[in-house]
């Protein structure tokens, strides 16, 4: 997270806390009020919170939501929160992209960011004017962290006029240095845009190969993973597919080759959805993160989810405690320095302007 300013302050030399001031924590009670304007959201989560935890979690729901219309600020969540967070404090939901594009359309001075911290650092790049806020500065990804800018610089210097194309999965130091992002959706149209035959195509180690096997262009890449997909396995897949031939297999690229070459659909997390959503398969097996199936399988009724899923550490450190908390102190806040911030973000919109 080379990225992150070593201060906690804005241009304006004031932290958000001296800028929007520190407010005082409210009551948490469950009582008849909270328990009536929390009902409509409990009926989203009614499947995965039982009854009796409700009391604990609705009074943090119920603060959050008056809280954020006081600041006038939006919550973003990543499809990989837990229920909680996604169906009943957010204001936008998607994958990591959606998530800093639509914050760009919102009427909101604050953006609370559940989800990691690249994801946040892309908002921010995305809404240079906005407050951006993470509520655990230590929610990180294995992706984020297998590299850095001055390793980008030496595989420059390494494979001189190579273009680099560089997963959103990544910190803002690592887009500065590449020509273009690409996200687990377009990874193939932004390969085939330069025109060459070959292209570094970094970190994801996994979602390189798979982009190898759909494009004729040479990719080059990085030995990094994600720790919660490089786990699924072809083996474990094939045996639930041989116990029950009718189920489907939907996979995140993020996962090895031969996990990718065995599903009937391959895309990101918001791809993932809007096939599930679109195709309505009577069973599907999510190849990813746990909250996922959690999280959608009320908008797809008739579905029948299987989940051989594995948690996301960094996604789970975003709680309801802390989102409250980032709300009330301000905190903590993403900076990026300003040029390394002006090169990032260039590599990001070269991929949202590419014509596919
Ligand atoms: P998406 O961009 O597909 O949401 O992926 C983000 C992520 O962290 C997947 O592991
Ligand atoms: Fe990173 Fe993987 Fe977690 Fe996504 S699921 S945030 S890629 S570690």
């Amino acid at each position: 997270m080379t990225s992150v300013s070593t201060s906690n302050t804005s241009a304006s030399g004031k932290t958000a806390a001296e800028r929007y001031g520190v407010l005082p924590r409210p009551e948490l009670e469950w009582n008849a009020q909270v328990e009536r304007e929390t009902a409509h959201l409990y009926e989203l989560v009614k499947e995965h919170i039982p009854a009796i935890e409700w009391p604990v979690y609705a009074p943090y729901v119920h603060a959050i939501n008056k809280l954020k219309k006081e600041r006038n600020a939006a919550i973003l969540a990543h499809n990989y929160q837990t229920p909680d967070i996604f169906h009943c404090v957010a204001d936008i939901v998607g994958d990591s992209l959606q998530l800093a594009k639509e914050a760009t359309k919102v009427d909101a001075d604050i953006i609370v960011q559940c989800g990691v911290h690249f994801m946040a650092e892309t908002s921010k790049l995305l809404n240079p004017d906005k407050t951006v806020l993470i509520p655990d500065m230590k929610a990180g990804c294995s992706l984020a962290e297998s590299i850095t800018g001055a390793d980008v610089r030496l595989l420059r210097e390494r494979y001189p006029g190579v273009p680099i194309v560089t997963y959103v999965n990544t910190s803002a130091d690592v887009k500065a240095e590449s020509d273009i992002c690409c996200t687990s959706s377009n990874a193939v149209a932004v390969v085939e845009s330069f025109g060459v035959d070959r292209v570094l195509c970094i970190p994801d180690e996994f979602l390189a190969q798979n982009v190898a096997a759909q494009t004729k262009v040479k990719i080059l890449t990085w030995k990094g993973h994600c720790e919660v997909h490089e786990r699924f396995t072809a083996e474990e897949l094939l045996a639930y597919r041989e116990a029950d031939p009718e189920i489907q297999i939907i996979a995140h690229p993020e996962c090895p080759p031969s996990v990718v070459e065995i599903a009937d659909y391959a895309g990101s997390t918001s791809g993932m959805i809007n096939y599930v959503r679109d195709q309505r398969p009577p069973k599907v097996l999510l190849v990813t993160e746990c909250s996922m199936a959690s999280n959608i399988e009320s908008s797809a009724p008739g579905v029948q989810f299987i989940k051989p899923c594995n948690l996301c550490p960094h996604m789970k450190r975003i709680t309801l405690p802390k989102i409250l908390d980032s709300l009330l102190e301000m905190k903590d806040e993403i900076h990026v320095d300003p040029s390394t911030a002006d090169r990032a973000r260039q590599a990001v919109e070269r991929m949202v302007n590419l014509k596919q």
